[in-house]
């Protein structure tokens, strides 16, 4: 019976188009499981509803965790994030925790390769340290209205005195 016969050319598709699936999956579990590479917006859970009574949602801003340490808690909602305005002195390391009051928002700080969904009900975290004075723009980056556009903030990063 000829129907039971690979060619040897049939086996050169076959055997990658299982190798390399095969290949990302093993990549994939070694990042998540091995290396504890996770989506960057898995840094837990909140009620979107309540975050007026949720720490650290519930006061937006930015506090000093300890010297040269600080918390940026973001709250974004349709179009604006509270605070848009975040001050800290050069040398600053600084998480920002942010999360969404109602739609999915995007963070992104491209300057400091920070990158986060937003989305309500989880919260997302990142930390990146500013060596410089000066401005860093953050804006959303995933479509959330007919205001997306002006959904914009910045960082400004003292000089230290
Ligand atoms: Cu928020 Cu786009």
């Amino acid at each position: 019976m000829r129907g039971t016969t690979i060619y040897l050319y049939e086996l050169a598709w076959i055997l990658p188009s299982v190798a390399i699936p095969v290949g990302m999956l093993v990549a994939l579990m070694v990042t998540a499981f091995g290396a504890g590479i996770h989506v960057p917006g898995d840094a837990g859970r909140v009620d979107p509803t309540r975050l007026a009574e949720t720490p650290p949602f519930n006061a937006p801003g930015v506090v000093e965790l300890e010297p040269g340490r600080y918390e940026a808690r973001i709250v974004a909602g349709i179009w604006l994030f509270t605070p848009n305005e975040i001050r800290v002195p050069a040398g600053a390391t600084v998480t920002f925790v942010a999360t969404s009051r109602d739609v999915i928002h995007g963070f992104s700080l491209h300057d400091v390769n920070i990158n986060l969904m937003v989305l309500p009900g989880r919260v997302a975290r990142a930390t990146t340290t500013f060596e410089r004075p000066g401005e860093h723009v953050f804006l959303c980056h995933e479509y959330c209205g007919i205001a997306h556009h002006t959904m914009f903030g910045k960082v400004i990063v003292e000089d230290r005195r």
